[in-house]
């Protein structure tokens, strides 16, 4: 049973009440996952071409959140991801849906593999079932403009019409992905070119509101400053989401005060005000008047009728930990349980970059897996990274078996970790094995000179020493 919950844990997009659904028919599930994860784990060469999978027919059809959950804990992997994919297509009788095509689209693009994405979306369309949707375009977008491939996504998304997906929705996706990704100036440049097909846009707003973020998150303030003017000039209505974003750059640029001027203004117009409004508020005044001033409007919020959220307490907790005040951050972690709000995965980040004791970081990242936390890849790497940097050598080995068996493939970040505690440790034949491993698997490790992997790439130049 214990084993189930700690897989179960990990299906982090499924909702409790799925997760219950599931349990009934988890155990034969996890024995296939279980099964093929076996066959696959280190492998003699990285990955077999066909392997042998002499499992016999399913009794009862796997579920595609299952699918889904084993599809993305290879998404570092995409070629064992694309293993499994076929295999319980072929083996195991399971009938691809949009869904798992679309998961299998974002790990290919993760690699650049457009050329495979566009295979899948060809035998997609082959039937309702897993015909693609405005996800698997958004999938898309998002992986073409990260990979800044800005063209390639504008004129996909001139074909779109071929899947009736032209409109709004995909042009919105669009903007969205070039402003995450920090190509704002071209999504501002597609929106004037545009302004004929996008008329139609009743409430421009929500696209206002995805460029300011986008840059703010390339920290130029003083365009943000002057787009938040346009806005006013061009008279775009701005919400609780512009205001919040804003604030929030106010606070990422050093000008605290700015923000809790907006949130006066907004108190003064009478606006209804959001949990996220007042997060941000809460982290404004936390750097300008100090993080007690923080706990104060945490109080005031839940007094005008707004309830906290995990982020309103990540909040807090941040700035305590910064602050070095581990006991109240450690309170604060009690009362929101108390609260009924779960720590999420940021929570507890919270303490592991501020904690300085190995052991009680440790201990807590045990707590953090027994709640039933899954820790994302970032977690695995900051703690190794900690522990590496502290020498301690068995701690990373920890955190690094943990991640293998909680069915996460190690990305480029999480070799690197190793590899280097392991230098750190003068252990040069180890550090190479997990180099070479790396490479097979298609991540591009760092170069060392420790490994000789560093003056290979000096001799690729033009001067031979
Ligand atoms: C696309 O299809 C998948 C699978 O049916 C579904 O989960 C997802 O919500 C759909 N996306 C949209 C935007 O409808």
């Amino acid at each position: 049973m214990k084993r189930h919950k700690t897989l179960l844990a990990n299906l982090s997009l499924v909702s409790n009440a799925l997760q219950e659904l599931l349990i009934p028919s988890f155990p034969q599930n996890y024995v296939k996952f279980h099964q093929f994860h076996q066959i696959t784990a280190n492998p003699p060469n990285p990955i077999s071409k066909s392997p042998n999978f002499n499992t016999p027919s399913p009794r009862k059809p796997l579920d595609f959140i299952t699918v889904c959950q084993t599809l993305s804990s290879y998404n570092n992997d995409y070629n064992r991801a694309l293993e499994f994919f076929n295999w319980v297509e072929n083996d195991c009788g399971f009938q691809h849906n949009t869904e798992t095509y679309n998961s299998m689209i974002d790990i290919l693009g993760k690699f650049f593999e457009f050329d495979k994405c566009w295979e899948f979306i060809q035998i997609m369309r082959k039937h309702s079932f897993s015909m693609p949707n405005y996800t698997t375009f958004s999938i898309m977008f998002k992986r073409y403009i990260a990979a800044h491939y800005v063209s390639e996504a504008i004129d996909m998304f001139d074909r779109l019409g071929e899947f009736d997906l032209k409109d709004e929705t995909s042009f919105c996706n669009l903007i969205d992905a070039l402003c995450e990704y920090k190509h704002v100036i071209e999504a501002e440049d597609l929106w004037v070119k545009r302004q004929l097909f996008v008329k139609f846009v009743t409430e421009p707003t929500k696209v206002y509101n995805m460029m300011l973020r986008g840059y703010a998150k390339m920290g130029w303030w003083s365009k943000c400053r002057g787009f938040w003017e346009e806005m006013d000039g061009k008279g775009v209505r701005k919400d609780l989401v512009t205001y919040s974003i804003f604030m929030d750059a106010q606070c990422k640029c050093g000008k605290p005060w700015k923000a809790i001027q907006l949130y006066k203004e907004m108190r003064r117009k009478r606006m209804q005000l959001d949990v996220v409004v007042y997060n941000t508020v809460i982290h404004a005044i936390g750097l300008k008047e100090g993080v007690d001033f923080s706990v104060r409007m945490l109080r005031e919020m839940k007094d005008l009728g707004c309830e906290p959220n995990v982020v309103t307490y990540n909040t807090v907790i941040k700035l305590l930990c910064e602050n070095g005040r581990m006991k109240d951050a450690y309170g604060m972690l009690y009362q929101m349980r108390k609260m009924g709000c779960q720590p999420d995965v940021i929570t507890y980040h919270c303490f592991f970059r501020c904690l300085v004791e190995p052991k009680e970081l440790l201990r807590l990242f045990e707590r953090m897996l027994e709640s039933g936390v899954t820790p994302r890849m970032d977690t695995y790497v900051m703690l190794m990274r900690k522990f590496g940097r502290w020498g301690f050598l068995r701690p990373v080995y920890i955190v690094w078996d943990k991640m293998k068996k909680l069915g996460c493939s190690p990305n480029e970040a999480a070799y690197n970790a190793l590899i280097d505690a392991l230098l750190q440790k003068g252990m040069v034949d180890m550090a190479r094995k997990y180099d070479q491993e790396m490479l097979a698997k298609g991540l591009s490790a760092k170069p060392r000179e420790e490994l000789g992997t560093k003056t290979s790439i000096d001799r690729s130049g033009d001067v031979e020493l």
